[in-house]
């Protein structure tokens, strides 16, 4: 009881400057034992409106400080479940949970009146500030151990200041990186994690990051960015930024910004051309250039691409009946893409009544509606030229040479350069060497060849 009290009794202190006073004591101490809020109010001599009242503002900031939701109902299973302890100037709280995990430390204590965070006194505390909003809650994370250690590696190590987790969609790229953030939080002062799903302004952005900072905005845009690069500096932030395609342009090559967002291009140039101690990181199905670094000794850039997985534990508790082999037989065929992998695991439990054997029996590469849902909008994204390019790959059982493709395509060498560059930035299509070869993904082809035999049927 005590440590929940100090440790909300440190909260409100960091958040509002003030402690606890002795209502907001007797709330926490009345839901800990589970009394009702008339039961509270009676003791105190309050009314129960406002007992209810400042119970509710009490919970919301527990809530958003562990990221968990804590309602009067289930305050002390929570709390029981968090490993509170203190030390000096850092609390860890331990969730152990089936699947999820995370460290949390929340108390690098910050001036936030200043705006120089340099000069700092002791007053006026502020904790770290997180916005988790739009990041998932990770229950099952299995296999990319390398991929995490590449990461830590990468940002903890090497100072990495953009890093990009790149690849097909339902390959993983939010989870590894949620699962990292998650192992990772007490690494950063700020956390800030948005998704480009529903794309907006970048000054809209940087409002939302200085805001989550607790900054007062300054009036124009460059002075907003200079703010948010103050921030970067004297802060360790890490920003991620998922779903960053979105800002790109459909129908062109890969990685064209929309006009609207060109100014994320100078944002991310800044990112890593200024001196300052934050990360960003992208997750995009489209590369870019400034996600790609020649010479990463000049610029501090790297990317991740993400491959499937290999192993058969993404399968167990899917609900299917198969041995090692089936299992693996199955994950190779969907390219070890979790999100493949989940959509033709329910299909299989609805017709094949869970039996992976019997579907693979089957002999054809299933494509579900939600895949083909996946690949329309993939399609739909691409350039003329692309498009035009994979449907020829698509009627062959085998990879062709760039010279294969002149002859069958009525295309500028320039263009088929430039779109095999492009194809190849959307994880779509893979470069074998000696001889040159380009191989379309396999269940990208049996898409397009049923879409090809669709519209020649109707
Ligand atoms: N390593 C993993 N372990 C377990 N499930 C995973 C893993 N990676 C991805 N998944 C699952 O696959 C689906 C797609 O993953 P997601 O991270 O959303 O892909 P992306 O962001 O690349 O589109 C999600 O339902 C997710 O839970
Ligand atoms: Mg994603």
């Amino acid at each position: 009881m005590t440590e929940i009290l100090q440790f909300a009794d440190q909260l409100i202190f960091a958040k509002k400057g003030k402690h606890l006073d002795d209502l907001q004591e007797s709330i926490i101490k009345g839901v800990w034992d589970g009394r009702s809020y008339q039961e509270i109010a009676d003791e105190c001599n309050r009314s129960e409106s406002r007992v209810r009242n400042i119970a509710a503002k009490l919970l919301q900031l527990l809530s958003e400080e562990l990221g968990e939701d804590i309602e009067k109902t289930n305050f002390r299973s929570t709390f029981n479940r968090l490993n509170i302890f203190s030390s000096q100037n850092q609390r860890i709280c331990h969730v152990s949970g089936s699947n999820h995990s995370f460290n949390y430390s929340p108390s690098i204590l910050y001036n936030s009146k200043q705006d120089n965070p340099k000069i700092s006194t002791n007053n006026n505390l502020k904790p770290t500030n997180f916005d988790f909003k739009l990041a998932p809650k990770i229950i099952k994370f299995y296999n990319r151990e390398s991929e995490l250690k590449t990461l830590s590696s990468w940002i903890l190590d090497n100072n990495i200041r953009l890093i990009s987790v790149l690849g097909l969609s339902g390959i993983g790229k939010t989870t590894l990186v949620k699962r990292w953030v998650d192992l990772n939080l007490d690494k950063f002062e700020v956390i800030i994690w948005k998704s480009l799903k529903y794309p907006k302004f970048l000054e809209l952005l940087i409002d939302d990051l200085l805001n989550t900072c607790e900054r007062e905005l300054k009036a124009t845009r460059d002075d907003k960015l200079k703010q948010l690069f103050d921030v970067f500096t004297y802060k360790k932030c890490l920003i991620i930024l998922d779903d960053v395609h979105n800002i790109f342009t459909q129908g062109e090559f890969s990685g064209q910004y929309q006009s609207v967002y060109q100014d994320y291009q100078n944002f991310f140039k800044l990112i890593t051309e200024t001196e300052h101690q934050s990360h960003l990181i992208l997750m995009s199905q489209e590369q870019c250039t400034e996600m790609e670094c020649l010479d990463d000794e000049l610029y501090p850039i790297k990317s991740l691409k993400l491959l499937g997985l290999e192993d058969g534990e993404i399968l167990s508790g899917m609900g299917l009946k198969q041995d090692q082999d089936s299992g693996l037989k199955l994950i190779e065929k969907y390219q070890g893409n979790p999100m493949y992998l989940k959509d033709v695991a329910l299909l299989i439990k609805d017709v094949f009544d869970g039996n992976v054997a019997e579907f693979l029996a089957e002999d054809s590469l299933v494509i579900t509606k939600e895949m083909r849902s996946h690949f329309n909008q993939l399609f739909n994204r691409l350039s003329p030229v692309e498009q035009k390019i994979v449907v020829e790959l698509s009627k062959f059982d085998q990879p062709l040479s760039r010279g294969e493709l002149r002859q069958h395509l009525d295309f500028s060498s320039i263009d088929l350069i430039n779109g095999l560059q492009s194809l190849q930035q959307r994880y779509l299509v893979s470069k074998i060497k000696d001889p040159i070869l380009f191989n379309l993904s396999l269940l990208f082809q049996e898409y397009l060849r049923t879409i090809e035999k669709n519209s020649i049927n109707s």
